[in-house]
């Protein structure tokens, strides 16, 4: 097994991942889509951080400028900066980025049949990414027929079937050489976890990882990552809907709104104090055995067309909260308000640092830790 732990990592001390004033612009025939307009996000080394917000808002935009893979055309960063490890990623070389993708970063999507080939057997797909991670850019070259080459085929075999069954998939040694359609959705997503930890990565991306799953697989998925955490020493950047995912299984969580983290923090604190009138709206949506019974809390309207937001802060024509200022100006950049919390909102302009909601959500948010999943 050891073959298969983490490198604990020789990289340098200090934050995995800063994102600092990120701003991406998507061009469509409609016009030009101000996609993020100054993301801030920041994973010290071990967090597990919750990325939350609704859908559009920019979640998956944000995760997939980790590792450059924002699609462009149409996607255009215009600003801002991406350091993983210290070290920026926006203007790396094809070849650094792919070395990057394959040896610190892993990713897991949210549907694991679009991730696979069909065409390819698990042990076909699994080889040739151990043996990225081996330093061989596929397996092409690399097949058990060479007779020079079946050692290190054997060598990425064994590797393959170590990583399946580390995460749980059932009988690898002879599973290995089925088809992604043989598996079902939670065999597929431990394949695919399985590869993510290839490269023995730094970070895991994990975007929707549960969403295509039933109820029980999702839980044994969320709970193999949590268990993987410790053990690879991984720092995690989970996407979800799901805030009773973010409170089972994370450290941290940021909230974005229309391109933007509004507050970021602890999961705990954010959950039974919110500060943003966006997080308060999110958790006090949340149904409880309750509200499930009566009518469900929502925020009103929707996400703007980001072809052409409002002025001023992009959630005000939402805010309960909303003043003069806020239709005007954007929000300042996100600034702490104690307690390891991060708001970006006009609130907390001044020294009024102790803006809270006036109705608590703290019943609710007790909630949160047990409602159901999507
Ligand atoms: N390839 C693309 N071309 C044009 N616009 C895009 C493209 N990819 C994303 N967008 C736009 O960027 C915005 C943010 O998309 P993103 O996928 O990051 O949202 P999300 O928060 O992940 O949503 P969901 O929860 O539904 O996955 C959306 O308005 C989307 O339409
Ligand atoms: S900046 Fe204004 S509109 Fe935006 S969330 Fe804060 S109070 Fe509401
Ligand atoms: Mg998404």
């Amino acid at each position: 097994m050891s073959s298969i732990q983490s490198r604990v990592s020789d990289t340098p001390s200090g934050p995995v991942v800063e994102i600092e004033d990120l701003r991406v612009n998507f061009r469509t025939f409609d016009g030009v889509s101000k996609v993020l307009v100054g993301v801030d996000l920041r994973l010290e080394r071990g967090d597990v951080m919750g990325l939350v917000g609704e859908t559009g808002c920019g979640k998956s935009v944000t995760a997939l400028s980790i590792p450059q893979l924002v699609p462009s055309p149409p996607g255009e960063i215009v600003g801002g900066d991406v350091r993983f490890l210290g070290q920026s990623v926006i203007g790396k070389s094809p070849a650094e980025l792919r070395q990057l993708r394959a040896r610190h970063i892993g990713m897991v999507f949210q549907d694991p049949n679009t991730n696979l080939n069909p065409v390819f057997t698990i042990e076909q797909q699994m080889i040739d990414v151990c043996l990225c991670r081996l330093g061989y850019e596929g397996a092409v070259s690399v097949t058990p027929f060479h007779r020079s080459r079946r050692d290190l085929w054997q060598q990425a075999r064994n590797t393959a079937i170590a990583l399946l069954h580390r995460v749980g998939f059932p009988n690898p040694e002879q599973r290995i050489k089925s088809y992604p359609h043989e598996l079902s959705g939670g065999m597929r997503q431990r394949v695919l976890i399985a590869m993510s930890l290839a490269g023995t990565p730094d970070l895991l991306i994990a975007d929707e990882p549960t969403t295509a799953l039933d109820v029980s697989t999702q839980a044994q998925v969320l709970r193999l990552i949590r268990d993987l955490v410790d053990e690879f020493h991984l720092t995690v950047l989970l996407v979800t809907h799901n805030l009773g995912v973010v409170a089972q299984v994370c450290n941290r969580v940021a909230v974005m709104y229309a391109g933007r983290v509004v507050e970021s923090g602890e999961v705990r604190r954010i959950f039974k104090s919110p500060a943003h009138p966006y997080t308060v709206g999110l958790l006090r949506a949340v149904p409880t055995m309750e509200t499930r019974r009566g009518a469900l809390e929502e925020i009103p309207g929707t996400i703007p067309n980001l072809l052409s937001p409002p002025p001023g802060c992009r959630f005000h024509l939402r805010c309960p909260h909303a003043m003069d200022v806020c239709g005007v100006e954007p929000p300042p950049p996100m600034r702490p308000i104690g307690d390891g919390t991060t708001v970006a909102c006009h609130l907390y302009d001044g020294d009024d640092r102790n803006f809270r909601p006036d109705r608590p959500v703290d019943q609710v948010v007790d909630k949160v830790g047990t409602a159901g999943n999507d």
